[in-house]
C-alpha cells in the first residue's frame, strides 16, 4: 500500500516559528515551535536575529516531521508563511545577515518617514500603502543610510533584501525570490503591475539590485536538500485569509496574534480605501490572475498581553488573562490604548504612545486585564468601521482565527463591541494551513480551491449580548483615550 502523503507549512511569525503538518482534510497531524529572542535596543526599536530564526525554522520543520511518524519523502509540499515587512539583510557569499532584522513594529524609521511625504501620494497611488514605519521600504533605507558602505555594496548586488519568506526561501533552496504578497509590503512594488517600480525605488532610494525576484504565492520554487518541493509563500495574514478560505469578495477573516489584522477580499481589482485601510495583494496562485484585499492592520494586541505577564509580571501566563479578567464584572472605568508602535489602521499615527485612562483609586489589576482584553475589541470595531464604510456593506459575521481567539471572554467582548456574531473555524491555526493550501494546490496535492472549502467547519459562535446604549457610551470612552495618545512625540 502507497504510504499516506501530507503538506507541511512552516509558519515564521513574530515571536516564534512553527511548523505544522496537515493531511488531506485539513486537520493537524503534528505540530512543533521555538520561541525567539525580541531584542529591544532602544525605546522603539525591535530586532530580531535572522540566524536565531533560521535555526529555529530548520528545527521545528525536522520536529513537526518526525512528531508525526513520518519521513520527509511523505511531504507532498512545503509551504512558508511569515510575520511581513520585518526586514532581513545578508551578504550574497557568506549568506550571513549583515546587520539585525529590522522588525515591523519598530518605529527608528519615524523621522524617515515624515521625510519622505512629498511622495505620499505616489505611494498611496502605486503601492496602496500610506508612509508609515510598518513596511520595509523605509526599513531599507534606513539601515542603507547607517551603515557604512551598505549602499554601495548594495549597488553592486553583493548585499541582499529579503522579508522573511526571501530569507527561508533562500536558505531552504539557495534562490533570491519573493510572493506577491510578501512584496506588497514593502512599498516598493507596484501593485497593478506586480513588478518592482523605478518611481517608487527611486523615491524610497533602494536599489533594484539588492531585491528578490517577485513570484506567485503558489509555485514549486525549488526543493530542500531532502528533495521536498517549496511551493508556497504568503505573508500571515493573506495566507489566514486563504486558510479561512476567503475566496470570493466580500469574505473577511481577523486574525489575532501578536497583532491583529483584519482582511476582506476585494477580488481581481486592487480597492483604494478612503478610510486609512491598506490595499494589498490577497494572493496569486501559479500564474492566475492576483486576487487582491483591504486590510486594518493593528499592531498590538496579544503583544500587549505578553507585555503584561513580561513587563509588568501581572499575569504568569498569556493565557491567565482571561482568569484575572473575570475577577472582575467589568472595566472599572479604565481604557489601555496600545499605541506601542504608534497607532496603525486607521488613525496612520506614528507620533502616537499608549496611555491607561481613567485610572482612579477603584482600579485594579482585574480591570486592567479587562481592559487590555476591550482593547482588542475596540481597535477591531474601528477597523471594521472603516471596512463597512471603504467597501458599502456591513460585515455581517466575524470569522475570527489566531492564539488568542482561546480566550472565550475575549470572542464574546468582540461579538458585544461589533454587534455581529464571532465564528472560530475548528482549525484556528489558519495562517499555516493557508501556507498549506497554497502549497497543495501548487503540486496537486488539493485539485482546486472548491476542495479546501469542504474542509472549513465552525467550531464555536458568539452572539452579541450588550445593549446598544451600553455598547456606544464604551466606543465613546475607547475614542477619547486614543486621542489622549496621539501627538505624544514631538
Ligand atoms: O504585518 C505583521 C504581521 O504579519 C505579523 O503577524 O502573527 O506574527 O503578529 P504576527
Amino acid at each position: 500500500m502507497p504510504r499516506p502523503h501530507y503538506v507541511a507549512a512552516i509558519d515564521q511569525g513574530t515571536t516564534s516559528s512553527r511548523c505544522i503538518v496537515f493531511d488531506q482534510a485539513g486537520s493537524i497531524i503534528s505540530v512543533a515551535q521555538r520561541e525567539h529572542r525580541q531584542i529591544f535596543p532602544k525605546p522603539g526599536w525591535v530586532e530580531h536575529d535572522a540566524g536565531e530564526i533560521w535555526q529555529a525554522v530548520q528545527t521545528v520543520l525536522a520536529e513537526a516531521v518526525s512528531g508525526a511518524g513520518i519521513e520527509d519523502g511523505q511531504i507532498a509540499a512545503l509551504g512558508i508563511t511569515n510575520q511581513r515587512e520585518t526586514t532581513v539583510l545578508w551578504d550574497r557569499e557568506t549568506g550571513r545577515p549583515v546587520c539585525p532584522a529590522v522588525v515591523w513594529q519598530d518605529t527608528r524609521t519615524d523621522a524617515l518617514t515624515r521625510a519622505l511625504s512629498e511622495h505620499e501620494q505616489l505611494f498611496k497611488e502605486k503601492a496602496g500603502l500610506p508612509l508609515a514605519t510598518y513596511f520595509a521600504g523605509p526599513k531599507i533605507r534606513w539601515l542603507l543610510d547607517e551603515i557604512p558602505g551598505l549602499r554601495e555594496r548594495a549597488e553592486r548586488g553583493e548585499v541582499l533584501f529579503g522579508t522573511m519568506d526571501s530569507w527561508l526561501l533562500w536558505n531552504l533552496t539557495g534562490r533570491h525570490l519573493t510572493d506577491v504578497t510578501n512584496a506588497s509590503r514593502t512599498m516598493l512594488m507596484n501593485i497593478h503591475t506586480l513588478a518592482w517600480d523605478d518611481e517608487l525605488l527611486a523615491a524610497m532610494g533602494v536599489p533594484r539590485a539588492m531585491l528578490p525576484e517577485i513570484r506567485p504565492s503558489a509555485e514549486v520554487y525549488g526543493h530542500t536538500s531532502n528533495g521536498v518541493p517549496v511551493a508556497s509563500a504568503l505573508g500571515d495574514q493573506q495566507a489566514a485569509l486563504f486558510g479561512q478560505t476567503c475566496f470570493a469578495p466580500g469574505e473577511t477573516k481577523s486574525t489575532y496574534g501578536s497583532g491583529s489584522f483584519l482582511l476582506m477580499n476585494t477580488g481581481q481589482e486592487p480597492v483604494v480605501s478612503k478610510h486609512g485601510l491598506l490595499t494589498t495583494v490577497g494572493y496569486q496562485i501559479g500564474d492566475g490572475p492576483a486576487t487582491y484585499a483591504l486590510e486594518g492592520a493593528i499592531a498590538v494586541t496579544g503583544s500587549l498581553v505578553q507585555w503584561l505577564r513580561d513587563n509588568l509580571g501581572l499575569i504568569s501566563s498569556a493565557a491567565e488573562i482571561e482568569t484575572l479578567a473575570k475577577t472582575v464584572d467589568d472595566n472599572g472605568g479604565c481604557y489601555f490604548v496600545p499605541a506601542f508602535s504608534g497607532l496603525f489602521a486607521p488613525h496612520w499615527r506614528s507620533d502616537a504612545r499608549g496611555v491607561i485612562a481613567g485610572l482612579t483609586g477603584f482600579v485594579n489589576k482585574g480591570h486592567i486585564a479587562r481592559a487590555v482584553l476591550e482593547a482588542t475589541a475596540w481597535q477591531t470595531r474601528e477597523v471594521v468601521d472603516a471596512m463597512n464604510a471603504d467597501s458599502g456593506l456591513d460585515l455581517t459575521t466575524l470569522r475570527a482565527d489566531g492564539g488568542m481567539t482561546a480566550d472565550n471572554l475575549l470572542m464574546q467582548t468582540l461579538a458585544d463591541v461589533l454587534a455581529v456574531p464571532v465564528i472560530r473555524p475548528m482549525v484556528a491555526e489558519t495562517t499555516a494551513l493557508g501556507a498549506a493550501y497554497a502549497a497543495g494546490l501548487a503540486t496537486g496535492y488539493w485539485p482546486d480551491i472548491d476542495s479546501l472549502r469542504a474542509n472549513w467547519h465552525k467550531a464555536a459562535e458568539w452572539q452579541p449580548a450588550i445593549d446598544a446604549s451600553v455598547r456606544e457610551r464604551e466606543y465613546r470612552n475607547w475614542k477619547k483615550a486614543v486621542a489622549r495618545t496621539l501627538g505624544w512625540v514631538e
